[in-house]
C-alpha cells in the first residue's frame, strides 16, 4: 500500500485536489488478553500494516464524503445527523469525528478516502487503526494538533463504545497511536503508564497464522465477557465494603473463591481466567528481561488454554492451529486479540520455522479446505502524518 495508490483514488473520487495523508498501524499483543478492561497489563506492539487515509476539508459545514477504497464503497453523511451513517466502516469516521468534536476540535465537512493492508477480522485491530488514523487527520486538519495522544486513544475507544457497539479496553488504540518500531509496550491499563520494551528475540521469530475465520466483536459475546468480569467485581466489592474494587485487577484469588457460589460458574470461570492472565503477563515480563523465551512460550500456551477453555473465545480452527504448533515444537502459541476467530501468534525458533509453516498450511488445508494466511511480524511505528 503506498501513498500514490491512495492519492489516485482520492483525486478520482472527489474534486481532483489532493489532501494530507495519514497512516496508523494495527497491533499484535504478545500476552495479556482481555486484561485491558480489567485494569491489568497488556503487551502490544504496532505492526507494519495498517490504514492509510487521505483527507481534506471540503468547505462545507458538516458534509463528509467518504470512500472506502478496498470495498469500492462511497458513503456521504452529515456530522449533524444524530443517527449517523449505517455502513459499519463509515461509523468509525462519524464516531471519531463526534468524539474529536467533544475534545474541542471544530470538525467541519471533509473528504476522505482510505485503504488498508491490515487484514480485517484477523484480531490485529483494523478498527483501532482506522480510529487512530482518522483522529490523527482530524487533529491535524481542524485541531492544530492540540489534542494529546492519550486523548486520541480514548476518543478511539469511545468511538467503539458509543458508535460501534464494542465495550473494548484501551490496548488496541494505545498500540496503534504510541507504537514504536522494534519495541513492544508494557502497558498498565489501570494507571495508563507504559514503557517501551525492545523486542529482538535472538534465534526466534514471531509469526501470525490467520485462520481466516471471521472475527466479529460487535454484539454480545465480547461485551458479555466484560459484563461477567464486572459482575464478579460488584459481588466482591459488596462483601468488602472497606476496600476499593474497581476492576478484577483489585481482586485476589481468595476473594474470587468467596463469591463463586453467588456469581455462578460461568462468571467465576471467566474471572478465573483474567486473574491467571494478570499473573502470566507479569511472569512474561520477568522472563523477557532474563531472555528466557522458553518461559514466555510456556505462558503463551497457558493463555491459549485459558482463552479456549475458560474464557471461551476460541474456535475449532484456532485450537487446531495451536495443536499443530505444539506438535511442531513451537515455543509458544496462542489466540491473539479478542478471539472468536482471527489469528494465532507464534513464537518459533528460526530452525523450526519453515517446517512449521509448511505443516500448518498442509494440515489446515486438508481439514478446512483453505490454508491459513501467514504474516511475519514486523514491529513498526504508531500513527503519523505521511505528507
Ligand atoms: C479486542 C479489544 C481490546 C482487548 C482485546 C482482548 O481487541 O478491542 O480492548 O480487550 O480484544 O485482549
Amino acid at each position: 500500500m503506498d501513498i500514490e495508490f491512495v492519492r489516485s483514488r482520492f483525486i478520482k473520487h472527489f474534486d481532483g485536489k489532493t489532501g494530507n495523508v495519514y497512516h496508523s498501524p494495527g497491533r499484535i499483543n504478545l500476552i495479556g488478553e482481555h486484561t485491558d478492561y480489567n485494569g491489568g497489563f497488556v503487551f502490544p506492539g504496532a505492526v507494519d500494516k495498517g490504514i492509510m487515509a487521505e483527507m481534506r476539508a471540503n468547505g462545507t459545514e458538516d458534509t463528509v464524503m467518504a470512500y472506502a477504497i478496498d470495498l469500492k464503497d462511497r458513503v456521504d453523511f452529515h456530522l449533524n445527523d444524530p443517527a449517523g451513517p449505517r455502513a459499519s466502516w463509515a461509523r468509525y469516521i462519524y464516531g471519531i469525528s463526534k468524539e474529536m468534536q467533544k475534545l474541542g476540535v471544530p470538525v467541519k465537512g471533509f473528504n476522505i478516502a482510505f485503504a488498508g493492508d491490515v487484514p480485517l477480522g484477523a484480531g490485529m485491530s483494523s478498527s483501532a487503526a482506522m480510529e487512530s488514523c482518522f483522529a490523527c487527520g482530524l487533529n491535524d486538519i481542524f485541531g492544530e494538533n492540540k489534542v494529546e495522544k492519550w486523548d486520541m486513544v480514548l476518543a478511539g475507544q469511545a468511538t467503539e463504545h458509543n458508535y460501534c457497539g464494542v465495550n473494548c479496553g484501551i490496548m488496541d488504540q494505545c498500540g496503534s497511536v504510541f507504537g514504536k518500531a522494534g519495541c513492544l509496550m508494557r502497558l498498565d491499563c489501570r494507571s495508563r503508564e507504559f514503557e517501551y520494551f525492545p523486542f529482538k528475540p535472538e534465534g526466534y521469530r514471531l509469526v501470525l497464522l490467520d485462520s481466516v475465520v471471521k472475527h466479529e466483536l460487535a454484539g454480545s459475546p465480547y461485551n458479555d465477557r466484560r459484563n461477567s468480569c464486572e459482575n464478579v467485581v460488584k459481588h466482591i466489592a459488596a462483601k468488602h465494603p472497606e476496600g476499593k474494587f474497581e476492576t478484577l485487577r483489585d481482586c485476589t484469588w481468595e476473594q474470587l473463591e468467596e463469591v463463586r457460589a453467588e456469581v455462578g460458574e460461568e462468571d467465576y470461570t471467566r474471572a478465573h481466567f483474567v486473574l491467571g492472565e494478570k499473573d502470566r503477563v507479569l511472569a512474561v515480563c520477568d522472563a523477557l528481561l532474563a531472555g528466557d523465551y522458553e518461559t514466555v512460550g510456556k505462558k503463551m500456551y497457558e493463555t491459549h488454554y485459558g482463552l479456549s477453555k475458560e474464557y471461551e473465545v476460541s474456535c475449532e480452527e484456532l485450537d487446531y492451529l495451536n495443536d499443530i504448533a505444539k506438535e511442531n515444537g513451537v515455543t509458544g502459541s496462542r489466540i491473539m486479540g479478542g478471539g472468536f476467530g482471527g489469528c494465532t501468534i507464534n513464537l518459533v525458533k528460526n530452525e523450526l520455522y519453515d517446517k512449521f509453516i509448511a505443516d500448518a498450511k498442509q494440515k489446515f488445508a486438508a481439514k478446512y479446505g483453505h490454508e491459513p494466511k501467514v504474516y511475519d511480524v514486523v514491529i513498526g511505528d504508531g500513527s503519523r502524518k505521511l505528507c
